[in-house]
């Protein structure tokens, strides 16, 4: 049986790799914030259901301690906002973004990919994969079209601990990828966004299912598809 890992497992892009997942046979650790107040996800019966804050170490430190055996797959997909941290959309821009918030969301989106990776890294042998869900408005071709820093900004961070933590843990056997999961309709995509959460996650495990050893360290889309850095 695989033993799969979710953070914000409780809504979104992240109830549906959970949901995915347990269907297929994965016994999954899903985390989220608030594990008292996700009745969806509870309704899905993972293995178990782990509180984390993604961008609080002690948290990340506690749910990694939690899972205490090997892990074939970790899903970074826990993820906010500019407005979720009290940005209004109008300070967004590379003129105007406020630094402390912009850091902020830089520790979360961003950061975190590293912290919970390395926390979890001694459970994680070779064969293992992690994803990163990333956005491709964290790509310098895509993110020069937008002025919304912070995002942007964060999400190139987590490109740039993708690419670190596929070199650093290459000799490991561990492949490690990132991905944009498509213009998703959750709460942060909306209702007018591309594609289904259903899309979007099935072509993301479909994607790993297959990944070689080869690509880790790529940015890919959903579909499988390399996307531009
Ligand atoms: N939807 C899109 O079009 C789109 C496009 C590109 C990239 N993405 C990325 O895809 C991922 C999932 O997005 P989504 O559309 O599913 O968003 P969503 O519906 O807003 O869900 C975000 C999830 O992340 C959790 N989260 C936020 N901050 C957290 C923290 N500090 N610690 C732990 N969990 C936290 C949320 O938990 P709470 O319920 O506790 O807030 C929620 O479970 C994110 O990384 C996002 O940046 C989404």
């Amino acid at each position: 049986m695989s033993t799969t890992v979710i953070t914000g497992a409780n809504r979104g892009i992240g109830l549906e790799l959970a949901r995915q997942c347990i269907q297929r046979g994965d016994k999954v650790f899903a985390g989220c914030r608030k594990p008292d107040e996700a009745p969806h996800l509870e309704a899905l019966q993972p293995h178990s259901i782990l509180p984390i804050d993604v961008g609080d170490e002690a948290s990340v430190l506690s749910f990694t301690e939690a899972i205490e055996e090997p892990v074939s797959l970790l899903i970074n997909n826990a993820g906010t906002s500019i407005t979720n941290l009290g940005f209004s959309r109008d300070e967004v821009g590379v003129m105007n973004a406020p630094v402390g918030l912009t850091l902020d969301l830089i520790r979360i989106n961003g950061l975190s990919a590293a912290t919970v990776t390395r926390s979890l890294s001694e459970r994680l042998e070779s064969g293992s994969k992690v994803a990163n869900i990333t956005s491709q408005i964290g790509s310098m071709v895509v993110g020069s079209k937008f002025n919304d820093l912070p995002y942007a900004a964060s999400k190139a961070v987590m490109n740039m601990v993708t690419v670190q933590l596929a070199a650093q843990l290459e000799a490991s056997g561990i492949a490690v990828v990132a991905f944009h999961p498509g213009w998703v309709r959750t709460d942060m995509g909306g209702s007018s966004a591309d594609i289904s959460v259903e899309e979007s996650a099935q072509g993301i495990l479909s994607t790993l299912e297959t990944l070689q050893p080869e690509q880790s360290g790529a940015f890919l889309r959903w579909d499988g598809s390399i996307h531009p850095w």
